[in-house]
Order: structure tokens, then C-alpha cells, then sequence
């Protein structure tokens, strides 16, 4: 018997609430002093750190850039984070809260770190322990902030779940690999103008108008990059110089487009070399922390061989490069057995998702090879590596031992009455539609279903609310559920309204106008739930409401998405329109991955399955942090009054809640924050 997470009992410990405990594998279960204590200590401030050679105010953790926490599995995760941001410090969300991405959360459901979902964020001056055992499959995970887009300047890290036992793979010594995309403007300065009215018409001097953030200045790899690497390989290398275009990065006046650290004032920035030694084998822990790029990663000469996505083993898989998307990670193998020598790590944005992006270098370094130069190989270009095809991400899954309850290794995560990870069957279907539409108010958003669900409800984390009044959803949604956005909206949301537009999934039809509000299906504990995400044109479901003019707005892009409280099984990806009678056969319900990232691809959809093991309010949504901020998500509520009762020193929400799909015209945001240089 292996499965930790079979909620057969429920152990109140001294320091906790409430979690469940597995009689077999929980050491608690015979140890009367409880699982050991992991703590760690998060002192947030701001300051100056030049992750890609151009010096910007980022978030740090103790004074570490991207701190690296682990933990084994079985312990008592503890980490008490002090918020002391400066208040000068702009945030969409008057806070912060951090959320351990991947991590299933089975009964520490307040402990998930999403801003105003189950708790309010952490103010600055105030501190919060999260503190929840850590009953989850070993494996590579990160954290981040998850209450507005503090990620993005820095506030993630990687995080690591060591087995209690031996580790399933082979390998000699582990290294990891830190993506992530990295922009010299803070997060909220690129967050405030996409409110800001999008159709022209809607647009004056106090809105201004809106502005899209482009893509990053660089990608990093392990925190370091060089802006403007592609030209400054030109000097370095005799290879023919990578193709991204360095012309059309922003760069603050002054500096230069080209040599970004001649001037010498940007201390700390060097390119990263992962050290190996010939005849080893290494574990590379690849994470994807990005806001927008989506990764092709290779090592060159070197294949490489995949053994776990989102921490859960999956058949080996030998690739020439890993396509991650954010959010995702992807355990693999590499063996160190060329030449020893210096070679190309290349982190490039997958072909054809976002042109003219930068891309990242590091050096995959031999013991013994020439410490100063750099690798002798061509250098791969942007956009040179073919994407992967359905092909390549349907040959990612479960191996056999994982399927059949008497092979089961031990120490192995399951969900609520499973004995092995073979899907069950599906007791629920949900079709989500994916557009962009354009708001009455002038506004874009990113809809599923017609409904752009903004993220600051209310003065009360919505967990809150509904354990408390679980009928809440019904009734908001009986006022709201069909019908155009009210006019008034924005004006009501800014203020303290409780009564959200609602919108239920399940039985109601979508709204007929896009609008904003809050999506939520409502679920039972035991739920076996197929979604099936469908990516449409942007002005698909009336989605644009100018007549004439929204007919052309029909671009798709591919999503990067995420689901809160679960893993799942991902059961097919497909081009074009899913079809019930023709695409259900397709689904692979024998040996699906089971994991908690997946990319919906342009033009494509996916479908994914999970049981709804696990009381609470949980977050599905596109991790392109962008898009997430501008509405691309929905709630699942599953059996809310089960929840456990709050944590008595859960953070109090702000005196005023913002509305994040509020205006942040300059004039606001200077009237709040001042003049701090971040407010255009
Ligand atoms: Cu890493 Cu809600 O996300």
C-alpha cells in the first residue's frame, strides 16, 4: 500500500488544522511526535540585481534572487514570508502570497497562495506562516507570488520534493535549470495599460491607451542571460550570429542595444555554464518560470532523455530538445559522454509562438574543457527548431508500474479512493471556449466560456465566502448569468459589492455577450470531470461588439494552462474543432501523464480529466502571466462547505479591495503609488 493521499483519516495536529494522513505511508501515522518540520524564513524587499546585464529593482527573498527551496515528502512545509516591500512598491493586488505550483494541496486548502481566493494577500509590514504537509509526489515544482504579477520581477524560485525513500531514476549528481523570460520594466508597470481601453474610440488623455509587453529582453537561464546576446555573439563566436532582433528590444535611453554591459555598471551578469563531468549522468530538473516564452530547449550533440513531467514519471522519451511551457517542468537525463569540451545550451521560443523574441545561451561545460571559451559549435538560431508535434507530446506517459495497484511504487501520490494512476471514468464533461474578446467598455480580456474573470472579488477570499454560504453561486448567478456586462460594472466592482456577476458552468448557457465576472463550476467531492479546452479566434462568441470592425479580429495564439489543487490526466490534443462522436475515441485513457501543466495549442484543443478529490475553490487558468491578469481563467468549486475552517491568522484583506480590472489610468496609479518612476 503506497498511496499517500487516500484521506482516510483526518489528524488534527497541534500546529495544524486539519490534513489528511495516509495510515501507511504518513509517518505520522506511528510517530506520536507528528512528521518532521521543513522551515523556511521569506524576508521580501526589493533590490538591485542585473539578472540579464541591464540593473533593475527586482524582489528578493533574503537578498537571493529566485531562492531555491526543498522539502522531503511526508514533512511539514513551514515558511513564514514578511511582505517588507516598500509601500512605493506598486501592486495590482495591495499584497503578496505565494503558491507552490504543482503541489495538490489535498486539505490545506488555505494554504494554496491565490490573492483573494483563499487568502488575502500579505500587506506590507504584516508577515504569514503557510504551513501544510507536504503530500505530494516527489519531484521538481517552483514557487511564486500569486496575487498579482510578482513573479514576474523575480519573487519564484525553484522547489524540490525529496522522496523519503530512494529515488525512482538512476543518476549520478542533479543539476537544475531555472527558465525564465526577463523584462527591464517591472511587472505592474507592464501590467497597468492592459486595462487601459484597447478600441480607440474608448481611449483620452486620462485612460491612455492600451499597450501590450512585448516580448522579454531576454531569456535567462539559472537567472543569468545577456540582453542582446544575439549580437554580442557576433564577437564571440565565428558561427553565423543568431537571428533575433535586438532592434526591435526596448532599451532604456541611454543605453545601448548592443553592448549592454560595456558601461560596466551592471556587476553580476555572466552567461551560465551547467558544469558536468564525462562519464556521468545528470538529473536536469528543468523548470519553465516565465511569464510569456514559451521554451525549446536543447543541449548541443547531446540528446536528452525525458523521465517525468510535472514531477510524475513518465515513459523515458529521448528528444534532441524539450519544448517546456511555463508553468511546466520536465525531468531529464543527460548523459555526459562527448568529448569533453564546451557545448550550447539554447533555451529558444518555440517556433512560431512569438517572433522576434530574444533567445537565451548557456554553456553545458565538460570539468577540463577550456573555462574561458566559449563552445566552438554553431550556435542555433530563433526559430530554427521545428516545435513539437502531437506526435512528440502524445509519446509523454504513464509507465506501466504507475497503472496497476499491486505494482504501484511505493510513496507514490494518488487521488481520493484510487489505487493506481489509470484513469477512472468520466462522471462529468465541461466544453470551455477560448476567445479574446473586446468589452463594451473598450476593454480586452481573455474569456472562457464568454466570461473574463477578474481576480480581486471581493474583501473576502472567495473560499471564505462560499464555505459559508455555499448557495452564494446560485444566487449571483440567477441575477447575472445571461445578458450583456452592466454598464455600471467597473464602477461597482471598485467599491466593496459582494454581489459579483456569477457565471455557473454546468447547465446555464454561456452569456450571449462576452462580460466580466467570475466563472465557476460547481463540483462534488468524488467528481470525475473531463474539460475540454477549446482555443477559438479571438472574435469568436460575439466577441467583438464593434459591427464590421471585430470581424477581423481572429488571431489565435497558443496557452500555456494550469490547474490549482490537482494533477490530471491529459487524454488528447487536437487541431481544429473537437467533435464529441469523432474525438472522444481518440482520448488515451490507458497510459495518460498525469500532470498539472499543459499547453492548449493554436488553432487546437485539449482535454484533460481530474477527480475532485479535494474541498475548495481551485484555480484553472493560462499561465502566461499576462493573460491571466487580463482574465483568462475560471474556478472550480468542489464541495466548498467540506473545506476546513480558516486558519485563525489568515491575512486580513486591505481596507479598500481593488477591482483589478480597474482602470489604472496614470492619473490613478500616481495618485496611489506617487511618483515612483513606475506609473506610466
Ligand atoms: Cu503557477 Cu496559478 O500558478
Amino acid at each position: 500500500m503506497a498511496a499517500v493521499k487516500s484521506m482516510t483519516g483526518c489528524i488534527a495536529l497541534a500546529v495544524l488544522h486539519c490534513i489528511s494522513l495516509s495510515t501507511a505511508a504518513n509517518p505520522a501515522a506511528q510517530a506520536p511526535l507528528g512528521p518532521a518540520i521543513t522551515h523556511y524564513d521569506f524576508d521580501v524587499t526589493v533590490g538591485k540585481r542585473s539578472p540579464d546585464c541591464f540593473e533593475k529593482d527586482v524582489i528578493l527573498v533574503n537578498g537571493e534572487y529566485h531562492k531555491q527551496i526543498e522539502v522531503t515528502q511526508g514533512n511539514i512545509l513551514e515558511v513564514t514570508v514578511y511582505n517588507d516591500l516598500p509601500s512605493t512598491w506598486p501592486l495590482v493586488s495591495e499584497g503578496i502570497s505565494v503558491h507552490w505550483h504543482g503541489f495538490s494541496m489535498n486539505g490545506a486548502e488555505w494554504y494554496d497562495g491565490v490573492g483573494y481566493l483563499a487568502q488575502c494577500p500579505i500587506q506590507a509590514g504584516t508577515n504569514f506562516t503557510y504551513r501544510f504537509q507536504v503530500n505530494e509526489q516527489p519531484g521538481t515544482y517552483f514557487w511564486h507570488g500569486h496575487a498579482g504579477n510578482e513573479k514576474v520581477d523575480g519573487f519564484t524560485g525553484p522547489l524540490i520534493v525529496r522522496p523519503a525513500g530512494p529515488e525512482p531514476f538512476t543518476y549520478d549528481e542533479e543539476r537544475i535549470l531555472f527558465l525564465s523570460d526577463n523584462y527591464h520594466t517591472s511587472a505592474t508597470a507592464l501590467t497597468f495599460p492592459l486595462n487601459r481601453p484597447f478600441d480607440a474610440k474608448k481611449q483620452t488623455n486620462e485612460t491612455g491607451g492600451w499597450d501590450w509587453v512585448a516580448v522579454p529582453q531576454a531569456i535567462t537561464l539559472n537567472s543569468h542571460g545577456f540582453y542582446g546576446d544575439c549580437e554580442l555573439l557576433q564577437g564571440t563566436n565565428t558561427a553565423i550570429p543568431p537571428k533575433c532582433n535586438v532592434t526591435t528590444q526596448w532599451v532604456p535611453p541611454g543605453r545601448s542595444k548592443f553592448l549592454p554591459y560595456a558601461a560596466g555598471t551592471n556587476p553580476g551578469c555572466k552567461r551560465e555554464n551547467v558544469t558536468v563531468e564525462a562519464g556521468k549522468t545528470y538529473r536536469i530538473r528543468m523548470i519553465n518560470a516565465g511569464s510569456l516564452a514559451y521554451l525549446s530547449v536543447c543541449f548541443a550533440d547531446h540528446n536528452v532523455t525525458i523521465v517525468a513531467a510535472d514531477a510524475y514519471p513518465t515513459n523515458p522519451l529521448t528528444v534532441p530538445c524539450v519544448d517546456i511551457n511555463l508553468g511546466q517542468r520536465y525531468d531529464v537525463l543527460l548523459k555526459a559522454d562527448k568529448p569533453v569540451g564546451n557545448y550550447w545550451l539554447s533555451a529558444l521560443v518555440v517556433n512560431a509562438t512569438r517572433t522576434g523574441s530574444p533567445a537565451g545561451y548557456g554553456v553545458l561545460r565538460y570539468a577540463g574543457a577550456n573555462a574561458s571559451a566559449l563552445p566552438s559549435d554553431p550556435i542555433l538560431q530563433p526559430e530554427s527548431v521545428p516545435a513539437w508535434t502531437f506526435g512528440t507530446v502524445s509519446k509523454i506517459t504513464l509507465p506501466k508500474e504507475y497503472l496497476d495497484a499491486s505494482t504501484l511504487p511505493k510513496g507514490t501520490v494518488l487521488p481520493l479512493n484510487q489505487s493506481s494512476l489509470a484513469p477512472p471514468n468520466a462522471t462529468k464533461t465541461l466544453l470551455v471556449n477560448l476567445t479574446q474578446p473586446l468589452l463594451p467598455n473598450g476593454q480586452l480580456r481573455w474569456a472562457l466560456n464568454n466570461v473574463a474573470t477578474f481576480g480581486t472579488p471581493s474583501c473576502l477570499p472567495t473560499l471564505n465566502l462560499l464555505r459559508n454560504d455555499p448557495g452564494l453561486m446560485a444566487r449571483d448567478a440567477q441575477r447575472t448569468r445571461v445578458g450583456d456586462m452592466p454598464a455600471d460594472l467597473a464602477a461597482k466592482q471598485m467599491g466593496n459589492d459582494l454581489n459579483v456577476p456569477m457565471y455557473l458552468e454546468d447547465g446555464s448557457p454561456s452569456p450571449a455577450m462576452p462580460m466580466a465576472g467570475q466563472d465557476f463550476m460547481p463540483l462534488q467531492k468524488g467528481d470525475v470531470v473531463d474539460v475540454i479546452l477549446q482555443n477559438l479566434p479571438a472574435n469568436a462568441n460575439g466577441g467583438d461588439y464593434r459591427p464590421g470592425v471585430g470581424a477581423n479580429r481572429t488571431a489565435q495564439e497558443q496557452h500555456p494552462f494550469h490547474m490549482h489543487g490537482h494533477h490530471f490526466w491529459v487524454l488528447a490534443y487536437g487541431l481544429g474543432t473537437f467533435n464529441e462522436a469523432a474525438n472522444t475515441s481518440s482520448f488515451n485513457t490507458a497510459n495518460p501523464p498525469f500532470r498539472d501543466s499543459f499547453t492548449i495549442f493554436k488553432n487546437g484543443w485539449t482535454a484533460i480529466r481530474f477527480k475532485a478529490d479535494n474541498p475548495g475553490v481551485w484555480i484553472l487558468h493560462c499561465h502566461t502571466d499576462w493573460h491571466l491578469f487580463m482574465g483568462q481563467k475560471m474556478y472550480f468549486a468542489t464541495s466548498p462547505e467540506l473545506a476546513q475552517p480558516p486558519p485563525a491568522d489568515l491575512p486580513t484583506c486591505p481596507n479598500t479591495c481593488m477591482y483589478n480590472f480597474g482602470p489604472f489610468s496614470p492619473s490613478f496609479v500616481r495618485a496611489k503609488w506617487g511618483s515612483t518612476g513606475y506609473s506610466t
